[in-house]
């Protein structure tokens, strides 16, 4: 699964990355060893209580601890970005937190692409449909539960939601 999150992770040139929903950093740790030297990542979670784990091995990543939504200035300001690889629970986050995320890929560079973890396999490209014009899901079977990522292009303008 951190293989395929990491799709669009590239080693040849450098890339703004953010990561949502960071957990216990196993992703954070993929990112950084693929990476271009010349990357920058940032890393966001919700629960501190994770930061001993999170902090382990990725001090060459910006670790911010606070909800997304709280976060989303400060995050516009740090961008563009890239790349948004996401292990948010996006389809059950409340209005604003959706909002605040897209609003951060929809000010991302041109042609950039927001990668989303899902554990309910195609269950929801519908609603990826409706804030993406492109919408490619990976089906990643060897891992428990079985999952798969949504790899998403063209944020369509919050209006025609
Ligand atoms: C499925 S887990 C991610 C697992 C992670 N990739 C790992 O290796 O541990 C989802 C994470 O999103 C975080 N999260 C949930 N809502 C959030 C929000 N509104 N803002 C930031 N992080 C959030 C949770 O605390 C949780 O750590």
């Amino acid at each position: 699964m951190c293989r395929e999150l990491c799709r669009w992770v590239d080693p040849t040139r450098p890339q703004r990355i953010l990561e949502l929903g960071a957990g216990t950093g196993v992703v954070t740790r993929t990112i950084l060893h693929r990476m271009h030297s010349g990357s920058a990542l940032v890393a966001v979670e919700l629960l501190d209580d994770f930061a001993p784990f999170l902090q382990r091995g990725s001090d060459r990543a910006t670790i911010l601890f606070g909800c997304v939504t709280q976060l989303r200035e400060r995050l516009e300001a740090a961008g563009p970005f890239d790349l948004v690889i996401s292990g948010l629970p996006f389809p059950s986050l409340p209005e604003s937190a959706r909002r605040a995320v897209l609003s951060i890929v929809a000010a991302a560079t041109p042609g950039a692409t927001f990668s989303q973890l899902t554990e309910l396999p195609m269950l929801y490209r519908g609603l990826y449909r409706r804030y993406f014009r492109t919408v490619r899901f990976r089906f990643v079977g060897l891992n428990v539960p079985p999952g798969g990522v949504y790899h998403c292009t063209g944020a369509r303008a919050m209006r025609v939601w």
